[in-house]
């Protein structure tokens, strides 16, 4: 398996640790694609690069009738594990593969939370994404807002590039730098309905947390989120 974007190691538990409470993770994106999300009590729910478990704990607490995490970082794997224990079923698997071991419209809700910019194989992986979602079911993507990207690597906002961003101590998030034509036009030409587009802004929380983080999302978008329904 090469799973090469996949946070391993020390990498991944550098990312464990802020997912729990930082201002962007915990209280940006999150909660943002949460209320996207809306009543998922009952839902069987998909979620893609599920990291440490924080998403499929919260949908959990929700009521989420089934959460299945897909994850291609042992580490984090096992920090999903130890935070969910039974209450999920986590595979090891990387993102650049089919999702072969899931069947055909098994899930209500998928979702992708910062984690679709880092897949080179995109177009294979929604198809795969609408092969195991019911028809109706949603879809929900979240990425870094392309003007933040812009802002931060300079040059063209129409650069198609992969970039790398430093990360904890040491690291080095390797991800698609793409714009909004772009992410939405491989969402869209996958054949999904857009419902609704979101550009995060830090909650309340976040100004305890890290306040110059949460100005920050308040003059300028971090994320972008989307939520698509699988016709
Ligand atoms: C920014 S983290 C988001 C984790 C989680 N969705 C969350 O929001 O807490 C990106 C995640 O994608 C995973 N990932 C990146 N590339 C992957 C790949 N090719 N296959 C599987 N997982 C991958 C990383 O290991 C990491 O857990």
């Amino acid at each position: 398996m090469t799973a090469e974007t996949a946070y391993h190691g020390e990498m991944g538990r550098q990312f464990a640790l802020q997912a729990t409470g930082s201002a962007y993770n915990a209280h940006t994106d999150r909660p943002a694609m949460l209320r996207l999300a809306g009543d998922v009590s009952g839902l069987r729910v998909l979620d893609l690069g599920c990291g440490a478990g924080h998403y499929a704990a919260e949908l959990l607490s929700l009521r989420a009738g089934q959460v299945v995490g897909v994850e291609g970082s042992e580490t984090l794997l096992q920090a999903a594990q130890e935070r969910l224990a039974d209450r999920a079923v986590l595979h090891h698997h990387d993102l650049e593969e089919p999702l072969a071991f899931l069947k055909d419209q098994s899930f209500d809700l998928a979702l992708m939370a910062l984690v679709y910019h880092h897949i080179n194989a995109r177009a294979q992986l929604l198809a795969e994404v609408r092969r195991v979602l019911r028809p109706g079911g949603t879809l929900l993507v979240s990425t870094t807002h392309p003007t933040s990207d812009w802002t931060y690597f300079g040059g063209s906002y129409f650069a198609d590039e992969r970039v790398e961003l430093p990360f904890g101590d040491g690291f080095a998030l390797s991800y698609w730098r793409m714009t909004l034509e772009k992410f939405l036009g491989e969402l869209l030409g996958a054949g999904f309905v857009l419902e609704e587009l979101a550009e995060p802004r830090a909650t309340q929380q976040a100004r305890l947390v890290d306040p110059r983080r949460y100005d920050k999302t308040h003059r300028q978008p971090h994320f972008l989120a989307v939520k698509l329904r699988r016709p």
